[in-house]
């Protein structure tokens, strides 16, 4: 049956010892978040956001976050990205302390946020412009890439020319084409249609499986995550913690057929139970 690890509720998550926790050819993770707490304090409101929480990204795996809305995921996203502080716990990329540092990640926020005075082109090139790695051919790559997630014609367009579906798909693809090796996709494809969608999972599957980046992925679609991820983290309601960490056993490369299966039912049964359990709680 499938490799489930639970961690009760309630329970502090143990943080992991850093540099000897060697993974994938023996090197150190791509990324280890341990014990990482967060308080948000406006005048005299405190929200305390994220509450020790640990979590791994071995060298070349795709993890994925599940947990309720407004549990502190995206703020997560900002702590490792060195847009946040935390209040305490540390990040660490590749064996080495980089908790607040900048430039580490290519990051692909929930909202697409793309420059309304660049091209879509322009857009799509700005984080290699920005590390000072555009490449004699980087702009002909992006012009093909441009074209594989259905953007061809619209290299010289602007942002508010296009569809919320296609701001994504061009800010997904200013991540996928950024130099740094850790990508962070915050919900990448949550402003897509249904069919779009689930041509985007299937093209990110392949593109992921040919190319094995080290990915953190944030959705709150579970087949989603059953079928990209190597490991699911799921987190409680706020203040966010690892609740469950779940090892996916599906051999690769994996195709969409798999969803078929009575194992990936079993545990797609089981992490909606515990979605939707959180999701109960926060109500309340
Ligand atoms: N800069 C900030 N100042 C104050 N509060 C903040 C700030 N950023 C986030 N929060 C609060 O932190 C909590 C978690 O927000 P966050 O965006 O991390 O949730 P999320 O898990 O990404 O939710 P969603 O699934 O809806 O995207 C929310 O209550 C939000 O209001
Ligand atoms: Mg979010």
């Amino acid at each position: 049956m499938s490799q489930l690890t639970h961690t009760p509720p309630h329970e502090p998550v143990k943080s992991e010892i850093r540099t000897s926790a060697a993974g994938l050819h023996g090197l150190p993770p791509a990324l280890e978040v341990s014990a990482v707490s967060k308080t948000f304090t406006q005048r005299r409101n405190s929200t305390p956001v994220l509450n020790n929480v640990s979590l791994k990204v071995e060298q070349q795996q795709f993890v994925t976050i599940l947990g309720p809305s407004g549990c502190g995921k995206s703020t997560l996203f900002h702590i490792i990205g060195g847009l946040e502080q935390p209040d305490s716990g540390t990040v660490s990329m590749n064996g080495e302390i980089v908790t607040g540092q900048r430039g580490e990640i290519s990051y692909m926020p929930q909202q697409p946020a793309l420059f309304p005075w660049r091209t879509i082109e322009d857009n799509v090139l700005l984080s290699q412009e920005i590390k000072g790695a555009a490449r004699d051919g980087s702009r002909e790559e992006a012009r093909q890439w441009l074209g594989k997630v259905g953007l061809a014609g619209f290299e010289r367009a602007y942002p508010h020319m296009l569809s919320g579906g296609m701001q994504q798909r061009a800010a997904f693809l200013r991540a996928l084409l950024a130099p740094q090796e850790l990508m962070l996709l915050d919900e990448p494809f949550s402003a897509l249609d249904a069919l779009t969608r689930s041509e985007m999972q299937r093209w990110l599957l392949e593109l992921w499986e040919e190319n094995r980046r080290s990915v953190l992925f944030i959705t709150h679609n579970i087949e989603e995550a059953l079928l990209l991820s190597n490991r699911i983290y799921v987190f409680s309601g706020r203040p966010g913690q690892v609740l469950h960490t779940v090892d996916v056993p599906f051999p690769r490369p994996r195709r969409e057929e798999i969803a078929d299966t009575p194992e990936f039912l079993a545990l797609k049964r089981q992490l909606s139970q515990w979605m939707r359990e959180e999701q109960a709680k926060s109500r309340v």
